[in-house]
């Protein structure tokens, strides 16, 4: 069993990936952290995001037990994954590693940009969460300030703009809804209420037991 959730940066899709997971027993993968590592990867070589040839080297020896790592969360991080995602071979690396999350028994819950187009297209059921810009950027600015990191409400804005926009724009795998994703937007919904309507709109496609 195969959920996908898709969608732009705090949108809510990780905290409702997680607890769909927690709820059904099944695993969970952030794919977006695979890209994080990448990045932080490249930078403690010494080497250039701009470099496809080294992304490429910190993805072929990336430590999946690496991954649970704080210093993954920072913005900067964030920004320099959205640059080495760019990179067709990075890609084709980092997906054979989804897949074989993907077939962990019962089941898996894979956040990310492309799970529902490109890595997992026969998924179960495909979710693909969003909300507003301002809304997702009060949310991480609130995530940010809560770190420690000195941020603005204007610079947080910014940076989402950007990244939705490096992702929805690079020619490998945008980001973009399958088109037999369910949408759920989380604009006007608070954490508990975008997971039960997350979980309803699950139960309707495949008919999982519920809350
Ligand atoms: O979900 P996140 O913010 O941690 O992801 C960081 C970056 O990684 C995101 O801006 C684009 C890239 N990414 C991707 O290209 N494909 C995925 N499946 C997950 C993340």
């Amino acid at each position: 069993m195969i959920i996908a959730v898709d969608g732009p940066a705090a949108s809510g899709k990780g905290t409702v990936s997680r607890k769909i997971a927690d709820l059904y027993g099944f695993s969970y993968l952030d794919t977006g952290l695979l890209y994080r590592a990448v990045a932080r990867d490249v930078a403690a070589a010494g080497a250039s995001l701009e470099a496809e040839s080294d992304a490429l080297k910190a993805a072929q020896s990336l430590d999946f037990s690496s991954l649970d790592d704080d210093s993954l969360r920072i913005t900067g991080v964030g920004e320099a994954a959205s640059i080495v995602a760019r990179y067709p071979s990075v890609r084709a690396t980092l997906l054979d590693l989804q897949l074989q999350f993907s077939r962990k028994p019962p089941g898996a819950v894979l956040d990310g940009r492309d799970i529902g187009t490109v890595v997992c297209p026969n998924a179960d059921a495909k979710l693909y969460v969003t909300a507003d810009p301002e809304i997702r950027a009060e949310r991480r600015f609130l995530e940010l300030s809560n770190l420690g990191e000195s941020v603005t409400r204007e610079g947080v804005l910014e940076m989402i703009l950007q990244r939705d926009a490096r992702d929805t724009e690079r020619a490998d795998s945008p980001m973009r809804p399958a088109a037999d994703a369910m949408l759920l937007d989380t604009t006007k919904l608070d954490i508990m209420q975008s997971f039960d309507a997350a979980v309803e709109l699950i139960k309707r496609k495949i008919g999982l037991p519920g809350t």
